[in-house]
């Protein structure tokens, strides 16, 4: 990417849902408990979207909240990634932009599993190199409690909803807040290991997809960092995407990455999908652990099989306004 035409971040934020699912109210309804939860995932309690906030609901408050702290305030397009648009058909981008006073701007969703956000990024990355638009809001929302059985005691306590949204402007690549290289890859031979045919029906082999979790980011994160010049003892923040925290434990490890080094929010959303990683980072720079200047790995793992990586230094935003009921014990 030349200079001049690197995406920089330059707003961010976030939106779940107002009702809170804590562990306790699953043990009353599955041959589960707290202990087994918490202890086998990190995961304390879920934000679940009653049947009157949609995905484009969710979309389009962390679309603009993002737009509220940009600098500049507006976008010229919209990429919003997820596995569960309320529609088949039409794309949940154009409505989201519409909502936002943006009808006309070029607007698509694609679907990456969890690792849409960071296949978002590079699209946008794109849109900006290409000279398509000078300023991207990138959108991850998800409602994956929607897709497991609801009988189901091994998938129903991983998942929760909620949306992050970044806006990128064109900048250079020695600025904060500009993305470095990112790393994307995919694997058809594993889109059995998790796989939903239709909104309660997913499968998932989760040892499996624990394993190779733990494998692609690392190797992942590790080409990401060599892309962009950096050694792993440089990374001052790990963000990866949240599944369960014994996973981003072993990443961590591999990587070399200590524990205070970690980003993690897992306890109070579980995992969100393609919004996991913006609201860590939402979640992060509202609570302190992610400063300006922090060099700030980013990465992820989904269906698909996809996985990916990047890098980006933490820049100077706009005090980031977080949703109500995320202040849960840690
Ligand atoms: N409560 C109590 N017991 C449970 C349980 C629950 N909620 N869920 C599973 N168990 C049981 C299993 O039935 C199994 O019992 P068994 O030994 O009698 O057969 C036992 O716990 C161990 O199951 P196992 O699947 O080996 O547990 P695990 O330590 O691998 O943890 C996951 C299961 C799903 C939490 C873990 O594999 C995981 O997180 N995988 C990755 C998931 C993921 O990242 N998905 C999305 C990718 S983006």
């Amino acid at each position: 990417m030349t200079a001049g035409r690197a995406a920089v971040v330059c707003g961010i934020g976030a939106a779940l849902p107002p009702d809170v699912v804590p562990n306790a109210d699953l043990t009353a309804r599955l041959d589960t408990t707290d202990e087994w939860i918490r202890s086998r995932t990190g995961i304390a309690q879920r934000h679940v979207a009653g049947p009157d906030l949609s995905t484009t609901d969710l979309a389009a408050q962390a679309a603009a909240d993002a737009l509220a702290t940009g600098e500049p305030a507006t976008a010229q397009a919209l990429v919003v990634a997820t596995t569960t648009p309320d529609r088949c058909c039409p794309a949940t981008a154009p409505a989201v932009a519409t909502r936002l006073g943006l009808t006309g701007i070029p607007a698509h969703d694609l679907a990456a599993g969890c690792t849409g956000f960071l296949y978002a990024l590079a699209t946008a990355a794109g849109l900006i190199a290409a000279d398509t638009a000078r300023t991207v809001l990138v959108v991850g929302v998800d409602r994956l409690a929607t897709l497991p059985d609801p009988a189901d005691r091994t998938t129903v306590p991983l998942f929760g909803d909620g949306a992050a949204a970044v806006l990128l402007r064109r900048g250079s690549t020695d600025e904060a807040g500009a993305l470095g290289p990112i790393v994307l890859g995919s694997d058809g031979t594993g889109a059995e290991l998790i796989r939903a045919d239709r909104p309660g029906a997913l499968h998932m082999d989760g040892a499996d997809v624990f394993r190779q979790a733990v494998d692609r980011m690392s190797t992942a994160s590790r080409q990401a960092a060599t892309a962009a010049g950096w050694d792993l003892a440089d990374v001052d923040r790990l963000a990866p995407h949240q599944a369960n925290s014994r996973i981003t434990a072993f990443v961590a490890r591999q990587l070399g990455v200590a524990a205070d080094r970690q980003l993690g929010n897992i306890a109070e959303t579980g995992n969100t999908g393609a919004a996991s990683i913006p609201l860590l980072l939402a979640r992060s720079a509202a609570d302190g652990r992610l400063h300006p200047g922090h060099r700030t790995l980013l990465t992820a793992f989904g269906a698909g099989l996809t996985w990916g990586a990047t890098t980006l230094t933490w820049p100077d935003l706009c005090p980031v306004r977080l949703p109500e009921g995320t202040a849960h014990d840690r």
